[in-house]
């Protein structure tokens, strides 16, 4: 078995750790994550080792992104499994910070990032953003990595990383990896564990029945009529609601009523209490 990587807890150890690589003239890449790692998670590491020499990951339930009713206590927390996953690949450096550590003194700081934010996941999950943005910018300050990748999974969310890393001039380059599924073309996510078998099965018709709604669309439905179908199906299917199906433009995540290139699918479809987030490009 590989030996686990070096775990750190605070930024002072995280900064001596980046400061012994940069005089080595190593480059930095930083994969941030809550934990309860799978294959998605992985595969960010080795698309990000493709970039810099040495790559960090962040393993932090960052409780300001949860919203009240969700599920931030619940959320499975497996540092042990997590490691030995990341002895499997190139990781240089875990990065574990305690919430005391991250925000220690009631922080009155927070980044919010306007108009991409005011749709989807945004209005689904008020104030979401704001924890997202605010503990992103900080990893990025504590670590400043030459490198942070974030996945294609969660499309606005990399759409709002990469549009306040522009406002704020932080001088790090943000790239998207792709979406790693299971068998069935269920998109991998720590929330999947939530799913009794029966459910599981439902949450496989996700990617097929957007897949059936590019090519509608593609054929030349109007979208709002294939966004109509798309969520009565989604309802046959077994999914208890639809919190939406749309057709976007994919830097300003903006809705469009008539196809124009490049254009992404995003929908999130609910089995019970469980969000299932997917989306894929439109070409
Ligand atoms: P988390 O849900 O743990 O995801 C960490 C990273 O893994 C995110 O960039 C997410 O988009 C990516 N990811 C998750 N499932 C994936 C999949 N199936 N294929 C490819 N990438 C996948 O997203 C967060 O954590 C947090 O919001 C965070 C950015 C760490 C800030 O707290």
């Amino acid at each position: 078995m590989s030996t686990l990587p070096a775990v750190v807890r605070t930024v002072t150890e995280l900064r001596a750790f980046i400061s012994d690589q940069r005089n080595l003239g190593h480059s930095i890449g930083l994969v941030p994550t809550m934990g309860a790692l799978h294959h998605g998670h992985l595969s960010l590491v080795d698309v990000i080792s493709q970039h810099v020499d040495t790559p960090i990951v962040s393993i932090f339930v960052n409780p300001t992104q949860f919203g009240e009713g969700e599920d931030f206590s619940e959320y499975p927390r497996t540092e042990q499994a997590d490691l030995e996953k990341l002895a499997t690949t190139n990781t240089a450096l875990v990065y574990a910070p305690s919430v005391e550590e991250m925000y220690p003194n009631g922080d009155v700081t927070t980044v919010t990032v306007d108009q991409i934010t005011e749709m989807f996941e945004g209005t689904e999950r008020p104030g979401h953003f704001a924890g997202v943005a605010t503990v992103v910018s900080k990893l990025l300050l504590q670590c400043m990595p030459n490198v942070a990748i974030f996945g294609e999974k969660d499309f606005q969310q990399l759409a709002v990383i990469k549009r306040f890393v522009k406002d704020l001039h932080i001088p790090v380059n943000v790239i998207g990896g792709p979406i790693i599924r299971e068998a069935d073309g269920l998109a991998a996510s720590s929330r999947n564990v939530y799913l009794n078998a029966t459910e599981r099965k439902t949450a496989g018709q996700l990617n097929v029945i957007l897949k059936n709604m590019i090519k509608s669309v593609r054929d030349g439905e109007p979208i709002k009529q294939a966004e109509n179908k798309t969520t009565q199906q989604l309802l046959d299917a077994g999914f208890s609601s639809v919190d939406y199906v749309s057709v976007v433009e994919p830097e300003t995540l903006k809705p469009m009523e008539e196809l124009a290139m490049p254009a992404r699918l995003v929908a999130v479809a609910r089995i019970g209490k469980v969000r299932l987030l997917d989306n894929m490009p439109i070409e």
